[in-house]
């Protein structure tokens, strides 16, 4: 579980490690340590492998020096263990003296780490948990991924708007998509929509086929699913469970149409439309930059973990700049709660109440394009905030 140091991170660390140890105090000084806890193995194991290759083109474009600070970055793998996250966590703000942690590739493993964050004063860059109160769990948590209600109200409007009348939802039951099923049935209610059932999975589940079933037995007009990234099977049962001929379509926030896993899915997939804020078909200068320099370096797509990942990164970057490099923890937050760029996804700015993001949401269709399968945008909703905290 414990995956220590990893691959070329490996020797980036252990050169940093070695180097403070024979230096001595200064060096530790001159160093900014991030502490990226993700799962690199399991069943999210995607989610690791995205963000870590984000980070590595981060620093390929922009140096691994910010304020006259070496930025050193201390990679974990907590195979989605919340337990394990929080030990990790632990370790790395007591032994390692982090400055920051990144990551938390599930909503459970950024509530384990939430108090560790607030009592020691360390800023806690959000990447992959999607329920809508993980930033409220810690007045040092931001986050530059998503939420859950961001996509699902999107899809909802959708939904209502092009002859989908019925619905059945399912999702994996923990919170990202209980938030995931809640705002989509809601907001598809208040637009006239019918929900008439509401399935959740167990989250371990591999095995989607009885719950396929009693989906296909309501003849729904389409089922709205959620499961978390990197279930490349889920989308597979649905076609073998003959779902797609019995008319029923697919619908969803965009982690069912996950880019890291779109190649290994089958042609039937083709026509789902979604809704998300990254697509790697993304049409902006910035992202084909970004896809250019991402898959010069790996065989696999940049997915919207990716994503979140790189701009966590200049957030980070950004935020120590600004502050000139002698920062607290406090400073910090402070400077990244007012940040707004330009990503490859698009325009994303940080909410300075909630330090949750603001961006973009796309709905994109399933297609076919220079020979592989892609999520391509067709319509844009901007500047969309969480819409659970929003109202609170
Ligand atoms: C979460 C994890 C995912 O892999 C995903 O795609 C969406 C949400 C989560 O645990 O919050």
């Amino acid at each position: 579980m414990r995956g220590g140091v990893i691959g070329l991170w490996g020797s980036i660390i252990v050169l940093v490690a070695f180097a403070v140890g024979g230096l001595g105090r200064a060096a530790a000084e001159d160093t900014f340590k991030i502490g990226l806890i993700v799962p690199m193995t399991g069943r999210q194991a995607s989610t690791g492998r995205e963000i870590s290759a984000a980070f590595k083109v981060y620093m390929q474009q922009h140096g691994v020096t910010v304020a006259g600070k070496r930025i050193s970055i201390i990679v974990r793998d907590d195979g989605a263990v919340p337990d394990a996250t929080k030990r990790l966590a632990q370790e790395l703000i007591v032994h390692d003296k982090v400055n920051v942690i990144a990551g938390f590739g599930t909503t459970p493993s950024a509530y384990a780490v939430a108090p560790l964050l607030t009592e020691a004063k360390v800023p806690g860059v959000v990447m992959g948990a999607g329920a809508s109160d993980v930033t409220s769990r810690s007045p040092f948590m931001l986050r530059t991924g998503f939420t859950m209600a961001q996509s699902s109200v999107v899809m909802a409007d959708w939904a209502a708007q092009n002859a989908i009348k019925t619905v059945v939802t399912i999702v994996s039951d923990y919170a990202p998509g209980i938030d995931a099923q809640n705002s989509f049935t809601s907001r598809f209610i208040g637009a006239g929509g019918k929900v008439l059932d509401e399935i959740r999975v167990p989250l371990t589940s591999v095995d989607f086929s009885p719950f396929l079933q009693q989906a296909r037995e309501g003849a729904p007009d389409a089922a709205f699913i959620f499961v978390p990234s990197g279930q490349v099977m889920f989308m597979n049962q649905f076609v073998e469970r003959g779902l797609d001929r019995a008319g029923i379509k697919i619908i969803g926030p965009g982690d069912i149409t996950d880019d890291d896993q779109l190649p290994a899915m089958r042609d039937q997939v083709i026509g789902t439309v979604t809704a998300h804020m990254y697509s790697a078909a993304h049409p902006s200068a910035l992202n084909r930059e970004y896809v250019a320099a991402f898959e010069r370096d790996n065989d696999f797509r940049p997915n919207f973990m990716s994503v979140a990942g790189y701009d966590g990164m200049h957030l980070i970057y950004e935020a120590l700049r600004q502050a000139g490099g002698n920062a607290t923890g406090d400073t910090l937050v402070e400077i990244m709660r007012n940040a707004k760029w330009e990503s490859p996804r698009g325009p994303i700015s940080i909410d300075p109440r909630t330090r949750d993001i603001v961006q973009n949401i796309y709905l994109r269709r399933v297609e076919r394009q220079g020979g592989g399968l892609y999520n391509v945008e067709f319509a844009t909703f901007e500047a969309v905030k969480d819409p659970v905290t929003e109202i609170k």
